[in-house]
């Protein structure tokens, strides 16, 4: 599947709820949300058909989101039946890692051994305030009971925010060190919730960097360990067991690198995550529409991706995302 500008898109993330037991302030508002009903979200049935549709397209590797999947109900079957899809190499998860605890054997023996999980804090207090009441021992728990069973590898996202996270910079790189996991430092974006004070909170990576190195001997990693992986630059620690990760979607965009695809909770296929461009894959499944037609869909998404998203980081001129997070999926 190559788009206008010869990218191959061969990766696509599939939010399958947009509904979350979190309300991390710079995501998903407490009040105010309108969250989809039964009928306006893809069933499962629907999603293994576009997706199985898409494999046959080149589709290699499928991210599944939310919201929290680990909410809607049936997940463990659903990623199940993903596993079996011929063709597919590639199918991982992204989690808040609040219910990971009990799911981890679930998810694991259905065939998922790559996970990433959402902490932006390692304080209890400072955790319960960013995601408007989420319990950090319970994130603690999961993550430690992924190590136990298997997952590998086990990466934690950290959205960097200025005057809340930037002094626990050290903290998550001793966890790289002391712990096998991938901890990846996120630049904030101005998507949905974060628009409001973005300026004062973004980060650049620079930042962290720099704050890193006066501490830790950083070396970059060079070549991805898969080909799929995604946008993040990858260091190793000195000494440490683990590495340091920096996605930097504001400072340094790779949208020339991009491989994928976004399919919301609501059934449309998104082309960019910063950009409002989506065609509406749910109105053709529920017209009964042909594989034939649904692959037309597809490759007319494919041909809409755009060839750079336009967020300046700059107060002037800060082009800014309306969806919320939570109902794309990051
Ligand atoms: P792997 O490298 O396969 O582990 O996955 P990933 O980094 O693509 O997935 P993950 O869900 O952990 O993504 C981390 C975050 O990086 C996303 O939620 C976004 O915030 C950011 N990100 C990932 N892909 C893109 C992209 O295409 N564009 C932009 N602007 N940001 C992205
Ligand atoms: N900017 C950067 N990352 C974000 N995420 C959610 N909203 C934003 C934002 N505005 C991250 C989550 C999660 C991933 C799926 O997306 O923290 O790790």
């Amino acid at each position: 599947m190559l788009d206008k500008f010869n990218r191959e898109i061969n990766y696509l993330r599939v939010s399958i709820t947009d509904r979350c037991n979190l309300h991390c302030t710079y995501c998903r508002p407490k009040e105010g949300i309108s969250l989809q009903g039964h009928e306006d979200i893809l069933r499962y049935e629907e999603i293994i058909r576009i997706v199985s549709i898409a494999v046959g397209m080149g589709l290699v590797k499928v991210r599944v989101t939310g919201g929290e999947p680990l909410v809607r109900r049936g997940f463990v079957d659903f990623i199940a039946a993903l596993k079996k899809i011929n063709g597919l190499k590639d199918v991982s998860l992204t989690t808040n890692g609040i219910l990971l605890e009990e799911f981890a054997r679930d998810i694991f023996d259905a065939g998922i051994c790559r996970i990433n999980i959402s902490l932006d804090s390692l304080n209890k207090d400072k955790y319960f305030r960013i995601t408007n009441g989420g319990n950090l021992d319970a994130v603690l728990r999961g993550i430690a009971r992924a190590e136990e069973i298997g997952f590998s590898p086990i990466k934690i996202n950290t959205v960097a925010i200025k005057g809340f996270n930037d002094n626990e910079v050290l903290d998550f790189a001793q966890l790289a060190v002391n712990k096998p996991f991938q901890v990846r430092f996120i630049e904030l974006m101005p998507v949905g919730q974060a628009n409001s004070g973005y300026s004062e909170d973004y980060m650049p990576a620079t930042q962290l960097i720099q704050k890193i190195s006066e501490r830790y001997e950083l070396e970059q990693l060079k070549d991805k360990k898969n080909k799929s992986d995604g946008p993040a630059k990858i260091f190793k620690i000195k000494g440490g067991r683990g590495e340091i990760g920096f996605i930097n979607p504001v400072s340094d965009y790779f949208c020339s690198t991009c491989n994928r695809l976004r399919l919301t909770s609501d059934g449309k296929l998104r082309v960019c995550l910063l950009k409002e461009e989506e065609v509406d894959l749910k109105k053709a499944l529920r017209e009964n529409c042909s594989d034939t037609e649904l692959e037309k869909l597809i490759r007319e998404a494919i041909l809409l991706k755009p060839k750079q998203h336009d967020l300046i980081c700059t107060e002037m001129h800060l082009k800014k995302c309306y969806r919320n997070m939570s109902a794309i999926g990051g």
